[in-house]
């Protein structure tokens, strides 16, 4: 953690996709600033760039401008500081949970461990899949699992490494409400008794009432609500 009371700041991001008449500015100048230990959620009509802001805060996609830092260290363009940030001081859940398809659930967890140079925590890992009720599908490949399954899985594998700030997009858009609400109580409680960082987008209301608080995405910037 750091002393910085902001653990994440974004100024002026910007980001566009394509060129020409087909060019679409998503991220306009976009500015974040983001507490330690604050649950933020962010809301906004499909398309109007959630996802590509989430990836840009995780360091998975470089803006076009603006910048950031994390964790009290300015973010680099490049090299193995930008790496080293990714992998120690975030965990995504990505929309499309991005796991691999010929891992098992339990490799998939082991192997980002492995890739941020972390042993093995069987008992922990164990731990997080009975917490996320997916502990049946632990030997089992993507293939072989419900999307909502897939999608707790990649909660797991998003907390294994005991992140600095958790990113998760829309988490419970695959998830019934029993579901919803078990992962609902766990960022909770990463939240409230272990003062982790979350921000976590949602068309949710009823997941978003968990956060502290809301902004809205607007015109490639970001709005209290
Ligand atoms: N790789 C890409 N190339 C071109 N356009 C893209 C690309 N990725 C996203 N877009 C466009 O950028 C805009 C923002 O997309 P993004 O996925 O960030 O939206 P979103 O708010 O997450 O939507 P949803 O709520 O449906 O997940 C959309 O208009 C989308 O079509
Ligand atoms: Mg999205």
């Amino acid at each position: 953690m750091t002393d910085d009371d902001n653990i994440l700041v974004a100024q002026g991001l910007k980001k566009s996709y394509g060129s020409g008449p087909a060019r679409v500015d998503v991220l306009r100048g976009l500015d974040l600033t983001v507490r330690a230990g604050e649950f933020l959620a962010v809301m906004g009509p499909s398309g109007c760039g959630k996802s590509t802001l989430l990836h840009v805060l995780g360091l998975v996609t470089p803006p076009d401008g603006g910048a950031m830092r994390l964790c009290g260290r300015a973010v680099p363009r490049g090299g193995r500081t930008l790496q080293q940030m990714r992998r120690q001081n975030v965990g995504m859940v990505f929309q499309r949970f991005n796991l691999l398809s010929v891992l098992t659930a339990e490799q998939n967890v082991n192997i980002s461990l492995r890739v941020r140079g972390l042993a093995r925590d069987g008992a922990r890992v164990r731990a997080l899949f009975e917490e996320m009720g997916v502990d049946h599908v632990r030997r089992r490949k993507p293939g072989a699992m419900s999307i909502g399954e897939q999608q707790r899985v990649a909660v797991v594998r998003a907390l294994a490494h005991r992140p600095d700030v958790l990113l998760a997009d829309e988490p419970t858009g695959n998830l019934d409400s029993a579901s919803a609400q078990r992962l609902l109580e766990l960022f909770r409680r990463l939240h409230g008794d272990h003062q982790r960082t979350i921000v976590m987008i949602t068309h949710s209301a009823e997941a978003a009432s968990v956060a502290q608080r809301i902004v809205h995405m607007k015109d490639g910037t970001l709005c209290d609500s």
